[in-house]
Protein backbone atom coordinates (compact mmCIF):
# COMPACT_ATOMS: atom_id res chain seq x y z
CA UNK A 1 0.00 0.00 0.00
CA UNK A 2 2.24 2.92 -1.19
CA UNK A 3 1.04 6.26 -1.19
CA UNK A 4 4.36 7.75 -3.80
CA UNK A 5 2.43 10.16 -6.36
CA UNK A 6 4.29 10.49 -9.26
CA UNK A 7 6.33 7.97 -11.76
CA UNK A 8 9.39 9.29 -10.37
CA UNK A 9 8.83 8.23 -7.24
CA UNK A 10 7.75 5.29 -7.18
CA UNK A 11 10.48 4.55 -9.27
CA UNK A 12 13.15 5.22 -6.48
CA UNK A 13 11.16 3.30 -4.28
CA UNK A 14 10.82 0.12 -6.65
CA UNK A 15 15.02 0.58 -7.69
CA UNK A 16 15.90 0.93 -4.18
CA UNK A 17 13.91 -2.09 -2.82
CA UNK A 18 15.35 -4.38 -5.30
CA UNK A 19 18.67 -3.42 -4.66
CA UNK A 20 18.24 -3.84 -1.28
CA UNK A 21 16.61 -7.72 -2.23
CA UNK A 22 19.41 -8.15 -4.41
CA UNK A 23 22.23 -6.86 -2.12
CA UNK A 24 23.54 -4.24 -4.37
CA UNK A 25 22.58 -1.61 -2.35
CA UNK A 26 25.52 0.23 -0.90
CA UNK A 27 25.34 1.21 2.70
CA UNK A 28 27.28 3.91 4.87
CA UNK A 29 28.08 3.55 8.47
CA UNK A 30 28.50 7.06 9.98
CA UNK A 31 30.20 6.49 13.43
CA UNK A 32 32.43 3.69 13.58
CA UNK A 33 32.55 3.26 17.55
CA UNK A 34 31.14 0.36 19.69
CA UNK A 35 27.82 0.32 17.71
CA UNK A 36 28.81 1.23 14.31
CA UNK A 37 31.69 -1.08 13.63
CA UNK A 38 29.32 -4.11 14.43
CA UNK A 39 26.79 -3.23 12.57
CA UNK A 40 29.29 -2.31 9.55
CA UNK A 41 30.66 -5.35 9.29
CA UNK A 42 27.55 -7.07 9.73
CA UNK A 43 25.94 -5.27 6.75
CA UNK A 44 29.26 -6.40 5.04
CA UNK A 45 29.20 -9.93 5.81
CA UNK A 46 25.28 -9.83 4.80
CA UNK A 47 27.33 -9.12 1.08
CA UNK A 48 26.48 -5.01 0.68
CA UNK A 49 29.06 -2.95 -0.38
CA UNK A 50 29.82 -1.03 3.12
CA UNK A 51 31.86 1.88 3.41
CA UNK A 52 31.88 3.40 7.39
CA UNK A 53 32.35 6.92 7.84
CA UNK A 54 34.40 8.32 11.22
CA UNK A 55 35.65 11.50 11.38
CA UNK A 56 38.37 10.02 13.83
CA UNK A 57 41.31 9.67 11.02
CA UNK A 58 42.77 7.10 13.09
CA UNK A 59 39.73 4.57 13.52
CA UNK A 60 39.66 4.81 9.39
CA UNK A 61 43.47 4.11 8.63
CA UNK A 62 42.79 1.14 11.88
CA UNK A 63 40.25 -0.79 9.85
CA UNK A 64 41.85 -0.14 6.51
CA UNK A 65 45.28 -2.32 7.86
CA UNK A 66 42.69 -4.36 8.89
CA UNK A 67 43.12 -4.05 12.81
CA UNK A 68 39.96 -3.78 15.14
CA UNK A 69 39.70 -1.36 18.03
CA UNK A 70 36.48 -2.77 19.50
CA UNK A 71 36.06 -6.15 21.07
CA UNK A 72 33.13 -7.19 19.26
CA UNK A 73 34.88 -7.53 16.04
CA UNK A 74 38.17 -9.40 15.98
CA UNK A 75 40.67 -8.12 13.64
CA UNK A 76 40.80 -11.35 11.88
CA UNK A 77 36.99 -10.84 10.58
CA UNK A 78 37.75 -7.42 9.36
CA UNK A 79 40.90 -9.17 7.25
CA UNK A 80 37.94 -11.61 5.80
CA UNK A 81 36.11 -8.67 5.06
CA UNK A 82 38.79 -6.69 3.39
CA UNK A 83 39.34 -10.16 1.26
CA UNK A 84 35.99 -9.20 -0.19
CA UNK A 85 36.39 -5.89 -1.15
CA UNK A 86 33.21 -5.48 0.62
CA UNK A 87 34.19 -3.43 3.32
CA UNK A 88 36.49 -0.07 3.70
CA UNK A 89 36.59 2.91 5.83
CA UNK A 90 36.68 6.16 5.03
CA UNK A 91 36.58 10.37 6.21
CA UNK A 92 35.98 11.65 3.04
CA UNK A 93 31.99 12.09 3.52
CA UNK A 94 31.46 13.38 -0.29
CA UNK A 95 31.50 9.24 -1.17
CA UNK A 96 28.08 9.89 1.40
CA UNK A 97 26.59 10.69 -2.20
CA UNK A 98 27.31 6.89 -3.09
CA UNK A 99 25.38 5.15 -0.66
CA UNK A 100 21.75 4.08 -0.76
CA UNK A 101 21.36 2.92 2.81
CA UNK A 102 23.24 5.92 4.99
CA UNK A 103 23.13 4.16 8.72
CA UNK A 104 24.40 7.04 11.55
CA UNK A 105 25.58 5.80 14.96
CA UNK A 106 27.38 8.79 16.67
CA UNK A 107 27.53 9.09 20.00
CA UNK A 108 24.30 10.98 21.96
CA UNK A 109 25.79 12.22 25.48
CA UNK A 110 24.84 14.41 28.04
CA UNK A 111 26.32 17.88 28.58
CA UNK A 112 27.82 18.67 31.48
CA UNK A 113 24.23 19.96 33.10
CA UNK A 114 23.10 16.78 32.08
CA UNK A 115 20.83 17.52 29.19
CA UNK A 116 20.70 15.76 26.03
CA UNK A 117 23.87 16.64 23.73
CA UNK A 118 22.45 16.08 20.24
CA UNK A 119 25.23 18.02 18.50
CA UNK A 120 26.66 14.75 17.36
CA UNK A 121 23.61 13.83 15.38
CA UNK A 122 22.65 17.26 13.88
CA UNK A 123 26.66 17.53 13.12
CA UNK A 124 25.99 14.40 11.13
CA UNK A 125 22.75 14.93 9.44
CA UNK A 126 24.21 18.21 8.93
CA UNK A 127 26.79 16.65 6.82
CA UNK A 128 24.62 14.11 5.17
CA UNK A 129 22.03 16.85 3.84
CA UNK A 130 25.12 18.67 1.89
CA UNK A 131 25.40 14.88 0.00
CA UNK A 132 22.09 13.93 0.01
CA UNK A 133 20.01 12.75 -3.37
CA UNK A 134 16.62 11.27 -4.76
CA UNK A 135 16.36 7.60 -3.61
CA UNK A 136 18.36 7.48 -0.48
CA UNK A 137 17.37 6.13 2.90
CA UNK A 138 18.77 7.36 6.19
CA UNK A 139 18.31 5.27 9.29
CA UNK A 140 19.73 7.01 12.74
CA UNK A 141 20.67 4.12 15.42
CA UNK A 142 21.76 6.49 17.91
CA UNK A 143 19.81 6.95 21.08
CA UNK A 144 18.02 9.73 21.85
CA UNK A 145 14.20 10.85 23.37
CA UNK A 146 11.31 10.59 20.94
CA UNK A 147 10.59 12.85 18.40
CA UNK A 148 14.52 13.09 17.21
CA UNK A 149 14.07 11.72 14.30
CA UNK A 150 11.21 13.35 12.80
CA UNK A 151 11.69 17.26 14.67
CA UNK A 152 15.36 16.94 15.00
CA UNK A 153 16.96 15.27 11.55
CA UNK A 154 14.48 15.60 9.80
CA UNK A 155 14.30 19.31 9.52
CA UNK A 156 18.20 19.45 8.55
CA UNK A 157 17.86 16.78 5.75
CA UNK A 158 15.10 18.46 3.96
CA UNK A 159 16.77 21.69 4.38
CA UNK A 160 17.75 21.88 0.73
CA UNK A 161 14.75 20.88 -0.50
CA UNK A 162 14.30 17.48 -0.90
CA UNK A 163 11.47 16.01 1.34
CA UNK A 164 11.20 12.71 3.67
CA UNK A 165 9.21 10.11 2.73
CA UNK A 166 9.06 11.41 -0.96
CA UNK A 167 12.45 11.97 -2.40
CA UNK A 168 14.58 9.75 0.28
CA UNK A 169 13.32 7.75 3.38
CA UNK A 170 13.95 8.08 6.69
CA UNK A 171 13.71 5.85 9.74
CA UNK A 172 14.84 5.36 13.25
CA UNK A 173 16.11 1.50 14.50
CA UNK A 174 17.71 1.72 17.87
CA UNK A 175 21.05 -0.40 18.61
CA UNK A 176 20.58 -3.17 21.75
CA UNK A 177 24.23 -3.81 21.25
CA UNK A 178 25.81 -5.55 24.30
CA UNK A 179 29.74 -5.37 24.67
CA UNK A 180 30.85 -8.55 26.28
CA UNK A 181 27.63 -10.45 25.62
CA UNK A 182 28.68 -13.99 24.26
CA UNK A 183 24.99 -15.55 23.71
CA UNK A 184 24.15 -12.33 21.11
CA UNK A 185 25.61 -10.52 18.71
CA UNK A 186 24.17 -7.74 16.03
CA UNK A 187 22.87 -9.92 13.99
CA UNK A 188 21.04 -12.34 16.56
CA UNK A 189 19.38 -9.35 18.44
CA UNK A 190 15.90 -8.84 17.30
CA UNK A 191 16.27 -5.33 15.65
CA UNK A 192 13.22 -2.87 15.94
CA UNK A 193 12.60 -0.74 12.89
CA UNK A 194 10.24 2.56 11.83
CA UNK A 195 10.24 4.75 9.30
CA UNK A 196 8.61 8.11 8.68
CA UNK A 197 6.06 7.32 6.24
CA UNK A 198 4.94 3.18 4.80
CA UNK A 199 7.44 3.21 1.90
CA UNK A 200 10.17 4.37 4.17
CA UNK A 201 9.30 1.66 6.83
CA UNK A 202 9.07 -0.82 4.10
CA UNK A 203 11.91 -0.37 3.14
CA UNK A 204 14.05 -0.33 6.13
CA UNK A 205 12.33 -3.28 7.36
CA UNK A 206 13.67 -5.07 3.78
CA UNK A 207 16.85 -3.64 4.30
CA UNK A 208 17.26 -5.07 7.88
CA UNK A 209 16.03 -8.47 7.05
CA UNK A 210 18.91 -8.85 5.01
CA UNK A 211 21.37 -8.69 7.86
CA UNK A 212 19.75 -9.37 11.08
CA UNK A 213 17.64 -12.42 12.27
CA UNK A 214 14.64 -10.87 13.60
CA UNK A 215 12.72 -7.29 12.75
CA UNK A 216 10.09 -6.14 14.70
CA UNK A 217 8.61 -3.04 12.71
CA UNK A 218 6.96 -0.65 14.61
CA UNK A 219 4.35 1.96 13.67
CA UNK A 220 6.93 4.88 14.08
CA UNK A 221 10.02 6.44 14.67
CA UNK A 222 8.80 7.87 18.25
CA UNK A 223 7.65 4.23 19.01
CA UNK A 224 10.92 2.69 18.43
CA UNK A 225 12.65 6.00 20.14
CA UNK A 226 10.62 5.46 23.19
CA UNK A 227 11.00 1.67 23.05
CA UNK A 228 14.76 1.85 23.23
CA UNK A 229 14.69 4.26 26.12
CA UNK A 230 12.19 2.24 27.85
CA UNK A 231 14.34 -0.98 27.56
CA UNK A 232 17.33 1.42 29.67
CA UNK A 233 15.31 2.64 31.81
CA UNK A 234 14.04 -0.71 33.01
CA UNK A 235 17.17 -1.61 33.62
CA UNK A 236 18.42 1.55 35.43
CA UNK A 237 15.50 1.44 37.26
CA UNK A 238 15.88 -2.13 38.26
CA UNK A 239 19.31 -1.74 39.33
CA UNK A 240 18.73 0.95 41.66
CA UNK A 241 15.73 -1.07 43.26
CA UNK A 242 17.86 -3.98 44.35
CA UNK A 243 20.90 -1.39 45.16
CA UNK A 244 17.98 0.12 47.85
CA UNK A 245 17.27 -3.34 48.91
CA UNK A 246 20.66 -3.98 49.45
CA UNK A 247 21.54 -1.17 52.01
CA UNK A 248 18.50 -1.97 53.65
CA UNK A 249 19.13 -6.03 54.53
CA UNK A 250 22.27 -5.06 55.02
CA UNK A 251 21.32 -3.19 57.59
CA UNK A 252 18.88 -6.15 58.69
CA UNK A 253 22.06 -8.18 58.44
CA UNK A 254 20.49 -10.27 55.04
CA UNK A 255 22.60 -10.96 52.62
CA UNK A 256 21.27 -9.25 49.42
CA UNK A 257 22.62 -11.11 46.54
CA UNK A 258 21.16 -14.96 48.50
CA UNK A 259 17.99 -13.23 48.35
CA UNK A 260 17.65 -11.96 45.17
CA UNK A 261 19.26 -16.09 44.00
CA UNK A 262 16.52 -17.38 46.25
CA UNK A 263 13.71 -15.06 44.31
CA UNK A 264 14.85 -16.13 40.80
CA UNK A 265 13.79 -19.89 41.44
CA UNK A 266 10.20 -18.63 40.47
CA UNK A 267 9.70 -19.07 37.49
CA UNK A 268 7.52 -16.31 37.03
CA UNK A 269 7.16 -12.83 37.11
CA UNK A 270 10.68 -12.13 38.81
CA UNK A 271 13.48 -10.63 36.74
CA UNK A 272 16.95 -10.87 38.37
CA UNK A 273 18.99 -8.08 39.05
CA UNK A 274 22.18 -7.32 40.86
CA UNK A 275 23.56 -4.26 42.77
CA UNK A 276 26.66 -2.83 42.64
CA UNK A 277 29.22 0.35 43.06
CA UNK A 278 26.74 2.62 40.75
CA UNK A 279 25.75 2.53 37.17
CA UNK A 280 28.24 2.44 34.26
CA UNK A 281 28.54 2.96 30.31
CA UNK A 282 27.14 5.04 27.88
CA UNK A 283 23.54 3.79 28.16
CA UNK A 284 21.89 3.11 31.41
CA UNK A 285 23.41 5.88 33.14
CA UNK A 286 22.34 8.52 30.41
CA UNK A 287 19.64 8.03 28.35
CA UNK A 288 17.37 7.69 30.84
CA UNK A 289 17.74 11.48 31.59
CA UNK A 290 17.12 12.66 27.66
CA UNK A 291 13.17 11.05 28.49
CA UNK A 292 13.12 13.20 31.65
CA UNK A 293 14.11 16.35 29.10
CA UNK A 294 11.90 15.57 26.88
CA UNK A 295 8.91 14.83 29.49
CA UNK A 296 9.45 18.64 30.57
CA UNK A 297 8.36 20.25 27.71
CA UNK A 298 5.02 18.27 28.35
CA UNK A 299 5.11 19.35 31.95
CA UNK A 300 5.21 15.88 33.10
CA UNK A 301 7.66 14.74 35.38
CA UNK A 302 9.71 11.38 35.52
CA UNK A 303 10.31 10.81 39.35
CA UNK A 304 11.25 6.83 38.86
CA UNK A 305 13.93 7.95 36.44
CA UNK A 306 15.18 10.87 38.80
CA UNK A 307 14.60 8.60 41.73
CA UNK A 308 16.76 5.93 40.31
CA UNK A 309 19.27 7.81 38.93
CA UNK A 310 19.68 9.57 42.45
CA UNK A 311 20.32 6.09 44.27
CA UNK A 312 22.83 4.42 41.97
CA UNK A 313 24.55 7.88 41.85
CA UNK A 314 24.67 7.59 45.41
CA UNK A 315 26.66 3.70 45.12
CA UNK A 316 29.82 5.03 45.13
CA UNK A 317 29.73 6.75 48.54
CA UNK A 318 28.17 3.99 49.77
CA UNK A 319 30.80 1.33 49.29
CA UNK A 320 33.68 4.39 50.57
CA UNK A 321 31.26 4.58 53.37
CA UNK A 322 31.85 0.58 53.88
CA UNK A 323 35.30 0.88 53.45
CA UNK A 324 35.67 3.58 55.68
CA UNK A 325 34.33 1.59 58.73
CA UNK A 326 35.69 -1.53 57.98
CA UNK A 327 39.68 0.18 58.19
CA UNK A 328 38.43 2.36 61.09
CA UNK A 329 37.46 -0.97 62.76
CA UNK A 330 40.62 -3.07 61.68
CA UNK A 331 43.52 -1.24 61.39
CA UNK A 332 42.02 2.37 63.19
CA UNK A 333 43.19 3.87 59.73
CA UNK A 334 41.47 6.54 58.34
CA UNK A 335 40.72 6.99 54.59
CA UNK A 336 42.91 9.51 54.34
CA UNK A 337 45.91 7.93 55.18
CA UNK A 338 44.90 4.51 53.13
CA UNK A 339 46.62 2.97 50.46
CA UNK A 340 43.29 1.63 48.45
CA UNK A 341 43.41 -0.82 45.07
CA UNK A 342 41.05 -0.79 43.41
CA UNK A 343 39.98 -3.99 40.94
CA UNK A 344 38.45 -3.39 37.55
CA UNK A 345 37.65 -0.28 36.54
CA UNK A 346 35.92 -1.13 33.22
CA UNK A 347 31.49 -0.23 33.74
CA UNK A 348 31.42 -3.98 33.42
CA UNK A 349 33.13 -6.94 33.59
CA UNK A 350 35.27 -8.63 30.48
CA UNK A 351 35.08 -5.69 28.69
CA UNK A 352 37.46 -2.58 28.37
CA UNK A 353 35.28 0.24 28.03
CA UNK A 354 35.12 2.48 30.93
CA UNK A 355 32.67 5.23 29.88
CA UNK A 356 30.62 6.49 32.76
CA UNK A 357 32.74 3.86 34.98
CA UNK A 358 31.41 4.50 38.56
CA UNK A 359 35.13 2.85 39.48
CA UNK A 360 36.72 6.11 38.26
CA UNK A 361 34.02 8.02 40.83
CA UNK A 362 35.00 5.43 43.60
CA UNK A 363 38.72 6.77 42.99
CA UNK A 364 38.13 10.82 41.94
CA UNK A 365 35.89 10.45 45.41
CA UNK A 366 38.72 8.33 47.90
CA UNK A 367 41.82 10.76 46.10
CA UNK A 368 39.94 13.66 47.19
CA UNK A 369 39.62 12.56 50.78
CA UNK A 370 43.32 12.34 50.60
CA UNK A 371 43.99 7.94 50.05
CA UNK A 372 46.62 6.74 47.52
CA UNK A 373 44.69 4.32 44.89
CA UNK A 374 45.76 2.43 42.28
CA UNK A 375 43.93 0.02 40.09
CA UNK A 376 44.28 -3.62 38.47
CA UNK A 377 42.18 -3.98 35.17
CA UNK A 378 43.19 -6.57 33.29
CA UNK A 379 41.06 -5.45 30.27
CA UNK A 380 42.46 -1.90 30.61
CA UNK A 381 46.28 -1.52 31.19
CA UNK A 382 46.11 1.94 30.94
CA UNK A 383 43.03 5.08 31.88
CA UNK A 384 42.28 6.48 28.23
CA UNK A 385 41.36 10.10 28.58
CA UNK A 386 38.05 10.74 29.28
CA UNK A 387 35.89 13.71 29.61
CA UNK A 388 34.69 13.46 33.17
CA UNK A 389 38.00 12.28 34.64
CA UNK A 390 40.73 13.99 32.29
CA UNK A 391 42.99 13.66 35.89
CA UNK A 392 43.22 9.83 35.57
CA UNK A 393 44.31 9.44 32.21
CA UNK A 394 47.83 7.75 31.62
CA UNK A 395 47.62 5.91 34.60
CA UNK A 396 48.31 2.56 34.07
CA UNK A 397 47.09 -0.47 36.06
CA UNK A 398 49.27 -2.14 38.41
CA UNK A 399 50.91 -5.97 38.72
CA UNK A 400 48.82 -8.28 41.08
CA UNK A 401 51.12 -10.44 43.08
CA UNK A 402 51.69 -11.67 46.82
CA UNK A 403 53.61 -8.52 46.93
CA UNK A 404 51.53 -5.65 45.57
CA UNK A 405 48.04 -7.00 46.94
CA UNK A 406 49.61 -7.52 50.08
CA UNK A 407 50.94 -3.81 50.14
CA UNK A 408 47.27 -2.65 50.27
CA UNK A 409 45.36 -1.13 53.10
CA UNK A 410 42.52 -3.04 51.13
CA UNK A 411 41.23 -3.76 48.09
CA UNK A 412 37.96 -2.38 46.60
CA UNK A 413 36.34 -5.17 43.92
CA UNK A 414 34.58 -2.73 41.46
CA UNK A 415 34.08 -4.75 38.21
CA UNK A 416 34.37 -8.47 38.61
CA UNK A 417 36.25 -9.51 35.62
CA UNK A 418 36.98 -13.51 35.01
CA UNK A 419 40.37 -12.57 34.52
CA UNK A 420 41.71 -12.05 38.36
CA UNK A 421 43.11 -14.10 40.11
CA UNK A 422 40.36 -14.19 43.13
CA UNK A 423 41.73 -16.86 45.21
CA UNK A 424 45.10 -14.93 45.36
CA UNK A 425 43.49 -11.18 46.07
CA UNK A 426 41.76 -13.57 48.76
CA UNK A 427 44.88 -14.97 50.31
CA UNK A 428 46.68 -12.20 50.01
CA UNK A 429 44.71 -8.70 50.67
CA UNK A 430 44.51 -7.01 54.38
CA UNK A 431 40.74 -6.13 53.32
CA UNK A 432 38.21 -6.60 50.75
CA UNK A 433 35.65 -4.76 49.94
CA UNK A 434 33.52 -6.63 47.52
CA UNK A 435 30.75 -4.86 45.50
CA UNK A 436 29.58 -7.33 43.13
CA UNK A 437 29.87 -10.77 45.43
CA UNK A 438 32.29 -12.11 43.59
CA UNK A 439 34.16 -14.14 46.49
CA UNK A 440 31.00 -15.95 47.20
CA UNK A 441 30.42 -17.12 43.40
CA UNK A 442 33.79 -18.17 43.29
CA UNK A 443 33.29 -20.25 47.11
CA UNK A 444 35.89 -18.15 48.46
CA UNK A 445 35.36 -16.66 52.00
CA UNK A 446 37.89 -15.02 54.55
CA UNK A 447 37.07 -12.75 57.31
CA UNK A 448 39.03 -9.96 55.01
CA UNK A 449 35.96 -9.90 52.93
CA UNK A 450 33.90 -7.76 53.32
CA UNK A 451 30.45 -7.06 51.08
CA UNK A 452 29.46 -3.39 50.19
N1 LIG B 1 27.96 1.17 23.25
C1 LIG B 1 26.84 0.50 23.41
O1 LIG B 1 26.85 -0.58 23.96
C2 LIG B 1 25.52 1.04 22.89
C3 LIG B 1 24.41 0.19 22.94
C4 LIG B 1 23.20 0.64 22.44
C5 LIG B 1 23.10 1.93 21.91
N2 LIG B 1 24.18 2.76 21.87
C6 LIG B 1 24.02 4.06 21.26
O2 LIG B 1 24.68 4.08 20.01
C7 LIG B 1 25.21 5.38 19.74
C8 LIG B 1 26.70 5.28 19.46
O3 LIG B 1 27.34 4.80 20.62
P1 LIG B 1 28.77 4.13 20.61
O4 LIG B 1 28.90 3.43 21.92
O5 LIG B 1 29.01 3.35 19.36
O6 LIG B 1 29.69 5.43 20.58
P2 LIG B 1 31.28 5.51 20.31
O7 LIG B 1 31.75 6.72 21.00
O8 LIG B 1 31.91 4.18 20.58
O9 LIG B 1 31.37 5.72 18.73
C9 LIG B 1 30.91 6.84 18.08
C10 LIG B 1 31.79 7.08 16.86
O10 LIG B 1 31.25 8.19 16.16
C11 LIG B 1 32.30 8.99 15.68
N3 LIG B 1 31.77 10.31 15.39
C12 LIG B 1 31.46 11.30 16.25
N4 LIG B 1 30.97 12.37 15.59
C13 LIG B 1 30.96 12.03 14.29
C14 LIG B 1 30.58 12.70 13.11
N5 LIG B 1 30.07 13.94 13.15
N6 LIG B 1 30.71 12.06 11.92
C15 LIG B 1 31.21 10.80 11.89
N7 LIG B 1 31.60 10.12 12.97
C16 LIG B 1 31.47 10.73 14.15
C17 LIG B 1 33.34 8.93 16.78
O11 LIG B 1 34.62 9.24 16.30
C18 LIG B 1 33.23 7.45 17.20
O12 LIG B 1 34.10 6.62 16.47
C19 LIG B 1 24.87 6.22 20.95
O13 LIG B 1 23.66 6.90 20.70
C20 LIG B 1 24.63 5.19 22.04
O14 LIG B 1 23.76 5.67 23.04
C21 LIG B 1 25.41 2.32 22.35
Amino acid sequence: MHTLNNVKERKAFAVLEDTILARSARVGVIGLGYVGLPLAAAVARAGFLTVGFDIDHAKVELINAGKSYIDAVASSDLAELKKTMRFSASANFAELSLSDVIIICVPTPLTRHREPDLSYVAATAGTISRYLRQGQIVVLESTSFPGTTIEIVKPILEQDGLKSGEDFFLGFSPEREDPGNIHYETTTIPKIVSGDGPEAKSLIESFYKAVVRTVVTVSSPSVAEAAKITENIFRAVNVALVNELKIIYEAMGIDVWEVIDAAATKPFGFMPFYPGPGLGGHCIPIDPFYLTWKAREFGVFTRFIELAGEINVSMPHYVIGKLEVALDHRFKRSIGSARILVLGIAYKKNVADIRESPSLRIIEILEKRGAKVDFHDPHIPMIPRTREHVELSGRSSVALNNRSIGSYDALIVSTDHDAIDYALVTKHARLLVDTRNVFARHGLNGSNIVKA
